[in-house]
């Protein structure tokens, strides 16, 4: 596994601490110093769009999708994302919002509402959960599962056939998913449709469907002449 690219790199805290030799990090307003990049690291200032767009060549092992937190975003970036790195994984970000005006779909009214009513709570996860729903129904190409065990549930995927295309759904087909709301979609926790799992096992998972993809091939050994 050597390259990595994070849609939504905000401070950089997450972009610095993988350890791969080729890291790319797009976002049109990121919050840090882009002067002394490491050797392989490398920042595209503009949006997610702009960047797949200009970007067909490159082939990733991991992405972490972090960006605008709208369902309709989130999902062309995994579309963009998996034509990029067909064989690895992909993690989402803020699948699961902690209440229901965290997962409103306009940050200023979550935010405008919270104050309002003297919430102490900061939390904005924005519709990306609306994502997984759509992929349990549209996508039967993709596995997946959400790491559950933590703050901030994720949703870690993969294709276990890379040469199966994924092609992107629009109009009709998604609206209906635009129409989901939190309080229907986690009245009773997350839902069996999410795949809930500890960290470790979805990991596990990812490894054993995925992991011969990335382990080298040991070099035949010469034979003596
Ligand atoms: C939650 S922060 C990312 C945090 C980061 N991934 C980390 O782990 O530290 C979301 C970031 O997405 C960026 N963003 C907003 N719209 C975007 C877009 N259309 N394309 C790419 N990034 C976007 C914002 O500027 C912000 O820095």
């Amino acid at each position: 596994m050597r390259s990595y690219l994070e849609v939504g790199v905000y401070r950089g805290t997450t972009f610095q601490q993988v350890m791969l030799p080729v890291r790319v990090a797009v976002d049109p307003q990121p919050r840090f110093d882009l002067t002394s990049l490491p050797p392989g690291a490398r920042v595209f200032v503009g949006t997610s769009d702009e960047y797949f767009a200009a970007e067909r060549e490159t082939p990733y092992d991991v992405c972490f999708l972090d960006g605008l937190h709208h369902f309709d975003q989130t999902y062309r970036d995994l579309v963009h994302a998996l034509t990029l790195c067909p064989r690895g994984a992909i993690l989402v970000d803020d699948v699961v919002p902690s209440d229901e005006t965290s997962a409103l779909r306009d940050m200023a009214e979550s935010q405008r509402r919270r104050s309002e009513q003297s919430d102490p709570c900061r939390d904005w996860h924005g519709d990306v959960f609306r994502l997984v729903p759509c992929l349990y129904d549209l996508h039967p190409e993709l596995q997946f599962v959400t790491i559950a065990d933590r703050d901030n549930p994720q949703l870690l995927l993969w294709k276990p056939d890379p040469d199966v295309p994924t092609v992107a759904h629009e109009g009709s087909k998604l609206n209906r998913y635009e129409q989901l709301e939190y309080r229907d979609v986690f009245a009773d926790g997350i839902p069996a449709e999410f795949r809930p799992s500890d960290e470790q096992g979805g990991i596990n998972r990812a490894i054993a469907a995925i992991g011969d993809r990335f382990r080298s091939i040991p070099a035949k050994p010469r034979r003596s002449p």
